[in-house]
């Protein structure tokens, strides 16, 4: 910084660096201020017309009494009106047929899957996974392994009317006897059912009632199904898909599903009549069936 200054009448604050590089006194261009004295004045208005403000009971409410979710209901009843005025044909067949015929007009059954997209997000994702992806304690939609039925009828009435699996408990076959039917199940969803080591497992799995509802070879019968919902155990596609197979099969032989222990499998699809239109019920069968598994 230089001593005294060359540029005394420029305006300059006496600060100079490396000779003549000088900071000015310049007042900011009016442009500028103006924006900011625009800024104040947003900040008043923003805070005046919406919720902004933290008060010990909650926040202002502001004047245009905007919420999120009232943003959100405008918007999902603009969608509505919308769609009633320009798919009004489209939203028409969807209320008079039912989901099996739906599925054989390509066009409309393609029209069911898109407008499902968000409905399956809001009401069935946090259970079943983005896309029906599954989750541990809830089944994989996506594929074609089935507990009630992939039909779009079966999967209509799934959401209608909601499920419940149910199986026994087998605690009172003891531990020793309950690993030996898991090692069988292991075995026979790897394609290893027949080896002799497995042979006890076998038996119990055939002698305790299993197959009345699993089928004999671990393949629900088809017809049952819609009753029943008894898992396919020799394919190897996991129920309950949370830790080891073995440990997991365990746990749901010995304390069953639905059944009034402390340790038992909750699996409860809920019924759906009431809470979405009917319209959307078989928009969503639709959709279900055509992730990729629909029978
Ligand atoms: C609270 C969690 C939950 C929600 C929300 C939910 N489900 Fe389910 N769903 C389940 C469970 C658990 C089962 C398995 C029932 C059983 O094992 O007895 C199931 C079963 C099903 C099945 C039968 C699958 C099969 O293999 O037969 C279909 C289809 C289905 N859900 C579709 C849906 C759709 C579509 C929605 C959204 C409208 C939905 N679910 C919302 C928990 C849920
Ligand atoms: C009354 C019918 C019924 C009987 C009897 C029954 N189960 Fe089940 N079982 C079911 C149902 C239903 C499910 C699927 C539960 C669900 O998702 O709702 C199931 C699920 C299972 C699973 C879970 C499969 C997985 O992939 O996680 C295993 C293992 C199993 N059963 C084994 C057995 C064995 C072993 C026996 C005999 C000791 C037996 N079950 C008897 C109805 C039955």
């Amino acid at each position: 910084m230089a001593g005294h200054n060359p540029w005394p009448d420029e305006g300059n604050t006496g600060h100079i660096w490396d000779e003549d590089i000088r900071e000015l006194d310049n007042p900011p261009p009016l442009w500028w201020m103006l924006a900011q004295y625009m800024g104040f004045i947003m900040i008043i208005v923003y805070a005046i017309y919406y919720p902004t403000i933290p008060t010990p009971t909650g926040h202002t409410q502001g004047v245009a009494g905007w919420t999120a979710y009232r943003e959100y209901k405008e918007d999902f009843e603009t969608l509505n009106a919308y769609r009633a005025r320009e798919f009004a044909e489209q939203e028409k067949m969807l209320e008079e047929l039912s989901p099996a015929e739906i599925l054989k007009n390509q066009d409309l059954a393609v029209y069911a899957e898109k407008t499902s997209k968000a409905l399956f997000g809001d009401y069935c994702a946090a259970c079943h996974g983005t896309g029906g992806a599954g989750n541990p304690d809830f089944p994989v939609l996506a594929d074609d392994d089935w507990l009630f039925g992939g039909n779009a009828q079966t999967i209509y009435k799934t959401l209608v009317q909601g499920r419940k699996g149910n199986m026994p408990a087998y605690a009172h076959l003891g531990d020793e006897k309950i690993g030996q039917i898991a090692d069988y199940l292991i075995a026979m969803s790897e394609g290893r059912e027949g080896d002799a080591s497995v042979s006890a497992g076998k038996s119990l799995f055939m002698g305790s009632g299993c197959a009345g509802c699993h089928g004999a070879t671990g393949k629900p019968m088809a017809a049952m199904r819609d009753f029943m919902g008894a898992a396919n155990l020799s394919d190897g596609i996991r129920r309950f898909s949370a830790g080891d197979y073995k440990e997991s099969m365990i746990r749901t032989i010995k304390y069953g599903v639905n059944q009034a222990n402390e340790n038992t499998r909750y699996a409860v699809m809920p019924a759906f009549a009431g809470r979405l239109s009917d319209k959307d019920l078989k928009r969503l069968s639709v959709y279900v069936h055509r992730l990729g598994g629909g029978e």
